[in-house]
């Protein structure tokens, strides 16, 4: 599974393994870094003197999560939050319910949600309603994907975003098909001859 390249680092091969569940690679692991670097300091920027709460939302936030809190320089906390509204299918339900919650309250705190993808938008929207009811002092979204075709929630404010991509099933770099996929370091659109199997 993969090669290393004269500078020691792990390449994963592009033709093999999980690669040939993908239809395409719609964002190399190169574009999604640079992108992720860039965020990182804009959010340092905006938030600058403040100590916010990065908060992930599980599971498939937690790999651009990891990368995008060593991007930014500032004293921030973690937290975690793992919900759901899609059960294994590829269609969401728009029942959201909360499988594990935050461990410290955040009132009086700068929030910034953590979350892979927006789609629907259902999941945040009912997300940063109950969030800000706890007392938050402010709340942000970041989020590393958007499908803005399929939005029904329309006035959702999603305040950073790093890609636009177009109406397509999507795994890797922590999105799952079934909970497999997260490790891809890549995010390819899956073939819909996996899912329609
Ligand atoms: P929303 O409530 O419809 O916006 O759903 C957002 C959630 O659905 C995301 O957090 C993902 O977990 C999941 N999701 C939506 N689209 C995709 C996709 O293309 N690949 C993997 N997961 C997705
Ligand atoms: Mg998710």
């Amino acid at each position: 599974m993969g090669r290393y390249n004269r500078k020691g680092v792990r390449q994963m091969d592009r033709k093999t393994g999980l690669y040939q569940d993908l239809e395409k690679i719609l964002l190399t692991k190169e574009q999604i870094a640079g992108k992720v670097c860039e965020l990182g300091k804009t959010i340092t920027r905006d938030y600058a003197g403040k100590k916010p709460v990065l908060v992930c939302i599980l599971k498939g936030a937690s790999v651009f999560f990891a990368d995008l809190i060593r991007e930014i320089e500032l004293p921030l906390t973690l937290d975690f939050m793992a919900i759901s509204s899609y059960g294994s299918a590829t269609k969401t339900s728009g029942v959201v319910r909360i499988l594990k919650d935050l461990d410290n309250d955040i009132v009086g705190r700068d929030v910034i949600v953590v979350e892979d993808i927006v789609d629907t938008g259902v999941t945040l929207s009912y997300l940063k309603k109950i969030l800000l009811q706890r007392g938050a002092n402010s709340l942000r979204i970041a989020a590393l994907l958007d499908k803005p075709a399929r939005r029904k929630v329309p006035d959702l404010k999603v305040d950073y975003m790093c890609f636009d991509i177009p109406d397509a099933f999507v795994v890797g770099y922590g999105l799952d098909y079934d909970q497999t996929y997260r490790n891809l370091p890549d995010i390819g659109i899956l073939s819909p001859g996996i899912y329609e199997k």
